[in-house]
């Protein structure tokens, strides 16, 4: 997968590009990145990329020229082009994993105020990563090339991809790590127990509590499979008799302490 950047800032992608998976999977040639910095491409005299806008307003525009020769003298029939801003439809994993499957990739990183109207439909996309404003896209475009690289085969194990959150619409089943008492808080006994298959079915059930409580919104999206009808059931009858033998217990006292 090939990457083209454009954008006025190539050094803020220094840091980005040698973090221990990208530079792997670029030393190992599954992910190849080519930063263009626009500016080279201005033909204004000043070197100048942006203006103010015609007809009065805040803040300086990208004007299309250079962005456009820039676009021109960067891509081939194959490339997909997005144009990174707020107004665009916004990116999500089902998006990374589409944009996985694509041979090369051109990001347009805008900056200032916006850009000139007529530079969007050179663009075969217009991607934003959430309704907020950005002083750059540089930073959205670390969003997209992380998720969409780390999708590509070879650049993290298959074996990661597999349960992680958002594949069949619930978020990932909750980790935890020695000691087994962090402030009061135990490590759940269930994974101590070597029961490959109780394990798999109490993180299914937390993967589904978890994601009707924190992400009500993909819950009502997902389709509950036999298993997991099987699943939340039975636990209801655990928490049931839980509930009863409290109450016993509870009722015990009483009568013990009367
Ligand atoms: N540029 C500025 N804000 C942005 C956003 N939310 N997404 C993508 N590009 C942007």
């Amino acid at each position: 997968m090939k990457f083209i950047i454009l954008t006025l800032f190539k050094e803020m992608y220094e840091s980005f590009l040698n973090n221990s998976i990208m530079k792997r999977a670029i030393s190992k040639g599954l992910i190849e990145i080519k930063l263009v910095n626009i500016r080279d491409y201005t033909k204004d005299k000043y070197h100048r990329v942006d203006t103010p806008p015609i007809g009065g307003g805040a803040g300086l525009i990208l004007k299309c020229q250079p962005i456009y020769d820039a676009l021109m003298d960067n891509i081939t029939s194959n490339t997909y082009k997005i144009i990174l801003t707020p107004r665009g439809k916004t990116f999500n994993q089902e998006k990374a994993l589409e944009l996985s499957k694509k041979e090369e990739i051109l990001i347009m990183c805008g900056h200032y105020e916006g850009y000139d109207e007529r530079i969007y439909k050179y663009f075969d996309e217009e991607v934003s990563i959430g309704d907020f404003i950005l002083t750059g896209g540089e930073t959205a475009s670390f969003c997209l090339i992380d998720s969409i690289s780390r999708l590509i085969k070879g650049v993290i194990s298959d074996e990661s991809l597999d349960e992680e959150s958002f594949t069949n619409s619930l978020l990932e089943y909750p980790q935890y790590t020695e000691p087994y008492d962090f402030n009061g808080d135990l490590v759940p006994d269930i994974l101590y127990s070597g029961n490959h298959k109780e394990i798999q079915k109490y993180r299914q059930y937390q993967r589904l509590i978890l994601t009707k409580k924190l992400r009500p919104d993909l819950y009502s999206n997902y389709q509950l499979t036999k298993e997991d009808l099987k699943i939340l059931k039975e636990r209801e009858n655990i928490s049931q008799s839980k509930k009863e033998l409290e109450a016993i217990k509870k009722a015990h006292k009483f009568i013990k302490n009367n």
